[in-house]
């Protein structure tokens, strides 16, 4: 027998605005076990060093270059048969990266221009050591070089580019860049993702 308590119940959830109401909270939890799937397949994949959203800094030539960074650095984890195609690939991204870098910091008089410059020299050296390594036969340093750089690269981008890209974006767009980030996936969840 059917409690009075439980048609009540029953009849208060049939009701049509009832309905229409659960139907919406189904859609957005549906919506959000997608949004959620998404993300985590963007961020992880078999990425070692998946880009996030999070690292974007607000000025747009600064941001196309470091996800060009993170693109080779992933690749250079995931394959340790190019080696040596890969680490001229990316010593020819840091090229063009820092020195992108330098003159922006030397045309605008950057004050901080000192020790940045410095990172991206000491980056530079190890790079063209191991470089020659690889000339020899050696590609013993390959993957740890792209470990190291994947553990540098945050570090730099939050202290020295941050600065750096919001300097230019005062000066080229007028303000203080506003970013839009569409993966919201922050880096630690990314990190853990990929556990
Ligand atoms: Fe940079
Ligand atoms: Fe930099």
């Amino acid at each position: 027998m059917i409690s009075r308590k439980l048609l009540a119940w029953l009849g208060d959830t049939l009701r049509p605005s009832t309905i229409g109401k659960t139907a919406t909270r189904i859609g957005d939890t549906l919506n959000n076990i997608q949004r959620a799937t998404t993300m985590s397949s963007q961020a992880s994949g078999n990425s070692p060093f998946p880009w996030t959203d999070s690292y974007l800094l607000g000025y747009p030539p600064m941001d196309d270059t470091h996800r060009e960074f993170v693109d080779i650095v992933d690749e250079m984890l995931k394959s340790d048969k190019q080696a040596a195609a890969l680490m001229q690939r990316f010593s020819e991204h840091a090229e063009r990266h820092f020195t992108q870098e330098r003159e922006w910091m030397e045309s605008t008089e950057f004050p901080a221009a000192g020790c940045h410059a410095d990172e991206h020299d000491k980056v530079m050296a190890s790079v063209k050591g191991v470089l020659e390594q690889i000339a020899k036969g050696d590609i013993s340093n390959a993957l740890p070089l792209a470990h190291a750089l994947k553990d540098w690269f945050p570090g730099h981008a939050d202290y020295m580019d941050a600065s750096l890209g919001q300097w230019m974006a005062k000066r080229r767009m007028g303000g203080v860049p506003v970013v839009l980030r569409r993966n919201i996936l922050s880096r630690d969840d990314a990190a853990s993702d990929r556990a």
